[in-house]
């Protein structure tokens, strides 16, 4: 293969000169994205210089698929063909709008065509994946209904579940919503050596949330409200399905979570109370297995969860609840409802009330699924102690070890913003761009989360950051969610935000919240699963997150965005340019 990072450079550099001359025979949403400054490139072509070990062919379309009883839901999904390459490629989920899971070795190389049989423009996204950054479904790569884009790289990731979904700019939340993702799963040698509980013992849960009108359709459509909050069903949906049940065997399970919701974060707890046994997460498997009494697991977050049923007599029941928690929303949204409750509950649900057609308050009480023990058997696999050996990474390794690359969340009822500007093509700020072959200290932070006392501290130390990457980084005083607003308006608006980073993934090294915000913290705190390797990370409001992130084998713009598709398709998104 001719070397991708150098061609996308180039493509990169040729975009500028012919958006303007072929602006008006283009239709009206080429248009639209032109005056997003967003290019309109040749999609990338097969390289006959590449050898596929794997090659499928993934299309995206419209479809129809009967969810509910009744009436059949109009969808958008994935669908796919293998051409070539090991027979277990590819598992369609029965009778799901989710693409088929897709299962990949590390090593092998990987050809996908990927046609857009929709009405709109679209690309993929292999999320999870580090691959070259044409290869990486930049919305810069969206491609014309009709035309295929075709991607080509090696897996290099560990063994871990991933998701592919659209990642067209503004446009990725609906797209989602209306049904195009699907699950990934690569495996390895190290995992292979575990023995983990595999075939029907190895089970996908896709959680997503969504809205159904009296015909059995999708509702979509964000006000500005939603807008803010992100989008919310008023009904569960498992691998598609509502009302999910499994029947299993009184034996070890492994359960792969991967939250495909448009915004809604959940907090996985069994109704009986029994401990949540983590195995793994986003970037592959723990080093050891780790337990916890629920865990949290935000939009693009991924799980491992090792279920044992060893014991449990035929006819047992077992429900995997959503468990309450608080704080994820703005306190506006809390205290709006006039219960006033703080954190609360109580004010959590009366907050609730002002979404109107919202029967399913984020942060409720609410069952996920159930698990019906039909077989007994007194055989299982037992839970490894040791898992894999993950290299720890710790500030010697660094490059910037007083100076951490800011991700900063800035909240306003008008946008939700990172490092204080809305998502804009070509608009890598210095800060943005990191070295090739670096390992680089990250802190993700709230300009105005802490609450009364932390607005200047936190404005100085954001503004000392930029300057010492710098002089002309310092993002607009005005984007940066209005100095004015802080820790009045500004507090009021600060939420939870799952980042995303593109790329390698990373290894969290600290979490801290600021006080004011450490009741609601409290909710969740105890099933935030910090170790590991990462690509998504849920930061709560007042809170801290630094992490480690290495930035190795490809250059090229790689994204950083809130995965509230919401948010994402707001502009709550930003590029880094790996040089
Ligand atoms: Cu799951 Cu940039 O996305
Ligand atoms: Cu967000």
């Amino acid at each position: 293969m001719q070397d991708p990072v150098d061609r996308s450079r180039r493509r990169f550099i040729f975009q500028t000169g012919v958006g303007l001359l072929a602006a008006a025979s283009m239709p009206a949403w080429v248009r639209a994205m032109e005056m997003h400054g967003m290019p309109k490139l040749t999609p990338n072509r097969a390289s006959p210089a590449f050898k596929p070990d794997v090659e499928i062919e993934l299309a995206a379309r419209q479809g129809s698929i009967s969810i509910l009883p009744g009436q059949a839901t109009r969808v958008q999904h994935y669908t796919a063909k293998l051409l070539s390459g090991p027979k277990d490629t590819l598992t369609e989920l029965p009778s799901c709008y989710l693409g088929p899971i897709i299962r990949l070795q590390k090593g092998q190389k990987v050809r996908i065509h990927f046609r857009n049989d929709l009405m709109e423009p679209t690309i993929t996204h292999w999320h999870g994946l580090h691959v070259p950054a044409l290869m990486d479904g930049h919305p810069m790569y969206i491609i014309d209904p009709g035309e295929t884009f075709v991607y080509e790289f090696e897996v290099i990731n560990r063994a871990s579940l991933n998701i592919y979904h659209p990642h067209p700019h503004e446009i990725t939340a609906k797209q989602v919503y209306y049904g195009l993702a699907g699950g990934l799963i690569i495996n390895d040698e190290e995992e292979a050596r575990l023995e983990l509980p595999s075939g029907e013992y190895e089970i996908p849960i896709v959680l997503q949330d969504r809205r159904f009108n009296a015909q059995n359709q999708l509702i979509y459509g964000p006000h500005m409200h939603d807008r803010m909050m992100g989008f919310y069903g008023d009904r569960i949906l498992v691998n598609g399905q509502p009302n999910a049940e499994f029947e299993v065997a009184s034996r070890a399970y492994r359960l792969r979570f991967l939250n495909g919701s448009n915004a809604r974060i959940y907090k996985l707890g069994w109704s009986d109370g029994t401990p949540v046994t983590v195995i793994g997460v986003d970037g592959g498997l723990l080093e050891s297995p780790e337990t916890f009494p629920y865990v949290m697991l935000a939009p693009g977050e991924r799980l491992d969860v090792w279920a044992d049923f060893s014991g449990r007599p035929k006819g047992t029941e077992l429900t995997m609840r959503s468990l309450p928690f608080s704080g994820v929303l703005p306190m506006m949204a809390e205290h709006m409802g006039g219960r006033g409750g703080r954190g609360g509950m109580g004010g959590m649900m009366g907050g609730m009330g002002m979404m109107g057609a919202m029967a399913l308050p984020v942060g409720s009480d609410y069952p996920l699924f159930k698990i019906r023990v039909t077989r007994e058997t007194g055989e299982s696999p037992k839970l490894p102690s040791r898992l894999s050996k993950i290299d720890r990474y710790t500030l010697d390794d660094v490059a910037n070890p007083s100076k951490p690359v800011p991700i900063a969340i800035s909240e306003s009822p008008m946008a939700m913003l990172l490092n204080g500007r809305s998502y804009a093509f070509d608009d890598i700020q210095p800060f943005e761009r990191i070295p090739l072959d670096t390992v680089q200290l990250m802190e993700i932070f709230h300009t105005s989360g802490g609450g009364h006392g932390m607005g200047h501290g936190m404005r100085g130390r954001m503004m000392g950051m930029m300057g010492g990457h710098g002089s002309d980084a310092q993002p607009e005083g005005q984007g940066m969610g209005g100095m004015g607003m802080r820790g009045g308006m500004g507090m009021m608006f600060s939420m939870a935000h799952p980042i995303h980073l593109h790329g390698d993934q990373f290894q969290i090294i600290s979490r801290t919240v600021a006080v004011e915000r450490a009741d609601s913290y409290a909710t969740v705190k105890d099933g935030l699963v910090s170790s590991g390797w990462k690509d998504t990370v849920l930061v709560m409001p007042g809170e801290t997150v630094r992490m480690i992130k290495p930035f190795h084998h490809f250059k090229g713009v790689f994204m950083y965005h809130c995965h509230n598709l919401e948010h994402e398709d707001m502009g709550m998104m930003r590029d880094f340019l790996i040089e």
